[in-house]
């Protein structure tokens, strides 16, 4: 005959074997979640290490190179520009074109104190830079500010067709201080 409190005891010694596997099985479940967290981060920093290396092998791909523009070019015909300055080639290849009644020029708008680039002031008619206040005259010559001389032209010629070339890696210059002035040598300006 068994009594109450036998019972209790049979039924909470079945119990323990029972809780043990259960916390064995949650043990084994955490420590699989662990181990997934962990692989997991391992990758995610070799992937992270192959894109960083993957995005500077694509760097070389694209040099820090300065493109400046072709300084041989075609501006069109004498017929093509009217009397004045023309601004059209000053964003592409910075020059202004001066048609005069009897000859033709290319100025290279470079500043001749330190290198800026003057604006064209029609209602001044004037060029005037922004840097430092020199004045140029509608020819490019200096008359006011630091600028110690006139702005450079650039080489022109005349191509078979008729066309104007320009090349602004040849330059002549005027300047009063060393007395050179080669603003009336041929490739200065065109007769039109
Ligand atoms: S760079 Fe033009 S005035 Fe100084």
């Amino acid at each position: 005959m068994s009594d109450g409190k036998s019972g209790e005891v049979t039924s909470a010694s079945s119990k323990a074997p029972a809780a043990n596997a259960s916390a064995a099985l949650d043990s084994k479940a955490a420590a699989k979640t662990v181990n997934t967290t962990r692989r997991r981060i391992v990758w995610a920093c070799i992937w992270g290490y192959l894109g960083v290396n993957f995005l500077m092998f694509l760097r070389f791909f694209f040099p820090r190179a300065l493109y400046e523009p072709n300084t041989v070019f075609d501006i069109g015909f004498p017929t093509d520009f009217a009397l004045g300055i023309d601004q059209r080639f000053l964003m592409t290849n910075r020059v202004w074109v001066v048609r005069e009644p009897d000859r033709l020029f290319v100025i290279f708008a470079r500043c001749t104190h330190l290198g800026c680039t003057p604006e064209w002031k029609p209602a001044e008619n004037k060029f005037k830079c922004p840097c430092h206040g020199s004045g140029y005259d509608s020819e490019g010559v200096n008359f006011e500010g630091p600028a110690p001389r006139p702005m450079d032209r650039s080489f022109v010629q005349l191509d078979p067709t008729g066309k104007i070339t320009v090349d602004t890696s040849r330059l002549f210059v005027d300047d009063p201080r060393a007395g050179v002035n080669h603003f009336n040598d041929p490739g200065a300006f065109l007769n039109v």
